[in-house]
């Protein structure tokens, strides 16, 4: 007989035949005659429940059932007395496929995310990583699904550069040299050169320089890949390695990028309703009570476009009128996110598209206003998130862009090809980022940027 996937039997109505389902015991429950057990295998969030009188079966073998254990089982699907679920299995057999020793740490119900973290491993059973875990899925078919409807090609940009496309200096080395004794050079550096790639090498923080290459030949590129910082940042809102999402266009200006920012992560969240009804439902119910809510509010408003200095007179008034922030608020500065989030959660009340930063604190490539002071950088906030989409329109003449390189001192030998593209038939374009757990995280309600990827990368943290 061929297994039925539970999140299929819980819809089959075919009362009276023969099923065989397979998962793991989320409880189970005794009576004298008989014995109930909820049964999961991932599919969805959903259990079926199966029956089995106690007659029927060798006693050990009901035993050895016990929450965790791995069964398969053959049986009749009845529609259910009981409250809570319209099908039941009436058990014909059971077979152990696995039992469950007695320290499986997902055994006790309301275990701490903190303690689940530490046991990551086998945190997926839980109902709520489950969840978190089969959205995941479904918001990474909603980004290739929108980008693909829309003309864009899906693009593949290297994860080990020799370039810092942020010009940050956050960077996690690669290297096959030995770190005890590395070949030197006469300086007494170490020397790359006779490194694997001929040269000093990193895993990428962002695959946006060769994204331009893609969207200056191919019109209208995305790319959907790990992104690696090496940034001390311990925050509920920050990984070491995460995923992005950043899409690159041809012959865009900064309304038009807008425009897609917000068309683009609407559609998302659209997505994540029509999708994942079951797990967005427990979420709401278990995690966070605003969040369906929240979710459908976000597609029917329009974002808030709002410009850096209109966004730090607003600040300031704050101030004037009494608003505690921790960091002082003047400008010039880069946002904190305690600032972000009094902009979106407070003053807007709804997320917030902000462009025209210094370009003192935002990237080399950013294309330069005309007033000499700012950039056409564009930076999406959220409610909860804060900053959860990052973009510009790129600087698109070769004279500004060098000049602004070398008055920022970063090293361009490993970016020559990346200038051609302004020696080449130059064009207006621009694109953005989107970080795909903080995505996860508003999709979710979750808190934690930990809880929204299977095994999480951090400082001093690399288990599993
Ligand atoms: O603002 P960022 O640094 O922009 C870029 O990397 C550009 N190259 C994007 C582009 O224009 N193509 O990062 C973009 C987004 C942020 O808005 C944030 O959502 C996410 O990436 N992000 C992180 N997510 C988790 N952990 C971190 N350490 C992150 N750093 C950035
Ligand atoms: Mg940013």
């Amino acid at each position: 007989m061929k297994r039925t996937k539970i999140t299929d039997l819980i819809r089959c109505t075919d009362y009276g035949t023969d099923v065989l389902v397979k998962g793991w015991v989320r409880t189970k429950r005794d009576s004298k005659a008989v014995c109930f057990i909820a049964l999961n295998d991932g599919s969805t969030i959903k259990n079926i429940q199966v029956v089995a009188d106690v007659a029927n079966f060798d006693e050990n073998l009901l035993r050895s059932i016990t929450t965790g254990a791995c069964l398969s089982v053959t049986g009749k699907l009845v529609e259910s007395p009981g409250a809570g679920q319209a099908s039941e299995v009436h058990a014909t057999a059971i077979e152990l496929l696995g039992t469950c020793d007695a320290d499986y740490p997902m055994q006790k119900k309301g275990q701490s995310f903190e303690f689940m973290r530490k046991h990551a491993h086998m945190r997926l059973r839980t109902n709520t990583f489950g969840a978190v875990m089969r959205i995941r899925h479904h918001m990474a078919m909603a980004i290739h699904t929108y980008f693909h409807e829309h003309g864009y090609f899906y693009f593949h940009t290297p994860l080990i550069t020799a370039s810092d496309a942020e010009g940050a200096g956050e960077m996690f080395q690669v290297t096959v040299l030995d770190p005890e004794n590395p070949p030197r050079n006469e300086q007494g550096n170490v020397d790359y050169s006779q490194d694997f790639f001929g040269k000093h090498t990193s895993l990428t923080v962002s695959g946006q320089l060769e994204g331009e290459l893609g969207a200056t030949a191919l019109g209208a590129i995305y790319t959907f890949g790990p992104t690696f910082r090496a940034e001390n940042s311990n925050t509920p809102r920050h990984l070491a390695e995460f995923w992005m999402i950043e899409p690159e266009v041809a012959f865009i200006d900064l309304e038009e990028l807008q425009d897609i920012e917000e068309d683009f992560i609407k559609y998302c969240v659209s997505w994540a309703l029509e999708h994942c009804q079951d797990d967005l439902e427990f979420l709401n119910k278990m995690i966070d009570r605003g969040l369906l809510e929240r979710l459908r509010s976000v597609i029917a408003t329009d974002f808030v476009r709002l410009d850096y200095t209109e966004g730090i007179r607003i600040l300031e008034e704050a101030v004037a009128n009494g608003h505690k922030f921790e960091f002082p608020v003047s400008w010039g500065m880069d946002l904190a996110s305690e600032h972000e989030r009094y902009l979106v959660e407070e003053h807007f009340k709804r997320p917030v598209i902000m462009s025209g930063y210094p370009k003192e604190i935002k990237a080399f490539y950013m294309k330069q206003n005309p007033d000499g002071r700012t950039v056409q950088g564009t930076d999406v906030l959220f409610p909860q998130i804060g900053e959860i989409i990052g973009g510009s329109v790129r600087e698109e003449s070769l004279n500004k862009l060098q000049t602004r390189i070398e008055e920022l001192g970063i090293p361009m030998k490993d970016m020559w090809w990346y200038l051609d593209t302004r020696r080449f038939g130059t064009c207006p374009h621009g694109g953005f980022g989107l970080g795909f757990e903080r995505l996860m995280l508003f999709v979710t309600g979750m808190q934690n940027i930990r809880d929204v990827i299977p095994f999480p990368r951090t400082p001093g943290q690399a288990e599993f």
